[in-house]
């Protein structure tokens, strides 16, 4: 393999949509791309970009150095590399995949068995908008296969390595998307409360982006009481507990669907009732963490 190739030019295996944002990426940084998807449809739409075909996952593998995966799930992974295991030995893997923290371990396992370097990653994006500046992506795993192709996988989203552990990356991805679906969730409930009470998403919208400005302050917050064992007095749980019921009214005046204020509720009050059971405030932080050592 010439120098040239391994600087500039990488396989992409899974063309989702993101997988494809990922091939457009580095299309237009000038690297090359060999592309391959179980489905082929989708290695045509590439090729007509400027990418390279690969008929096979074994042409993918041999076509260069470092391949990046982008599949549904670590499950996929098996399915994929499984077909070209003899194809691995002396590669590099960058699966950039979301699925559990365990589920990345156990693969980062299974493709160094096979001779490969492996190297995990959750990508932290608008959607498939990579090129939003808001995005980037979390590696993890050894730091000498990270340091020595981050450079080529820049295009994907600026990185943002976390630490050796190949779990790692997945650790904070989740994270990052235990926050972001049910903002997504109570966003949509919120704009049927507007709707279906008659009046305009267009009318509200500003509104919901001016209070997203105390968002900040509130991770900050929070962070400073989880290290000190969470937020919350009883009064303060009381009056959660009191503002959750005034929501699921909200909502279900109007007919709209209120479990996911159900659940909150049902968390503050488990957090009052413990609260009230051990004679102290029991913040819903507790209830998550359990008891610390
Ligand atoms: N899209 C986003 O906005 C976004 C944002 C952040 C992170 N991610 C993560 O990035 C990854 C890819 O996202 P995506 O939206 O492109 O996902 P997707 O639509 O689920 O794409 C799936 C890709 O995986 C392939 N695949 C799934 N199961 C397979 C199997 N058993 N064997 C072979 N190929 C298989 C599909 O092939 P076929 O085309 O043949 O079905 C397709 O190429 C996911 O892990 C996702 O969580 C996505």
């Amino acid at each position: 393999m010439s120098e040239q190739t391994t600087a500039g030019s990488v396989s992409v295996l899974g063309l989702g949509p993101m997988g494809q944002a990922m091939v457009r990426a580095f299309l237009a940084a000038g690297i090359e791309v060999t592309a391959w998807n179980r489905s082929t449809d989708k290695v045509d739409a590439m090729v007509g970009l400027g990418a390279k075909r690969a008929a096979t996952v074994a042409e993918a593998l041999d076509a260069n150095a470092v391949s990046v995966l982008s599949l549904t799930h670590y499950a996929a992974m098996y399915d994929v590399l499984g077909q070209a295991t003899d194809h691995l030995q002396g590669k590099v893997i960058a699966n950039l995949s979301s699925d559990s923290p365990e589920k990345a371990r156990k693969g980062a396992a299974w493709v160094r068995e096979h001779g490969a370097e492996f190297i995990s990653g959750g990508v932290m994006s608008a959607g498939d908008n990579i090129a939003h500046p808001a995005s980037f992506i979390f590696y993890s795993g050894p730091q000498q296969v990270f340091d020595a192709h981050a450079e080529l996988l820049r295009p994907l989203s600026p990185p943002e390595y976390l630490g050796v552990d190949d779990g790692l990356a997945q650790v904070f991805y989740q994270a990052g998307l235990i926050i972001f679906h049910p903002w997504m969730l109570a966003f949509d409930q919120a704009l049927a409360v507007i709707e279906k009470s008659g009046h305009s998403i267009d009318q509200f919208l500003p509104f919901a982006l001016r209070s997203a400005a105390a968002y900040p302050y509130f991770i900050e917050d929070f962070a400073t009481a989880a290290k000190a064992g969470g937020w919350g007095t009883l009064a303060s749980l009381k009056m959660m507990d009191a503002g959750a019921q005034h929501i699921i009214e909200a909502s279900e005046e109007v007919g709209v669907d209120a479990t996911l204020s159900h659940a909150s509720q049902g968390l503050w009050r488990r957090a009052i009732a413990a609260s009230e059971q051990a004679g102290k405030a029991v913040p819903v932080y507790q209830l998550f963490v359990g008891p610390r050592d």
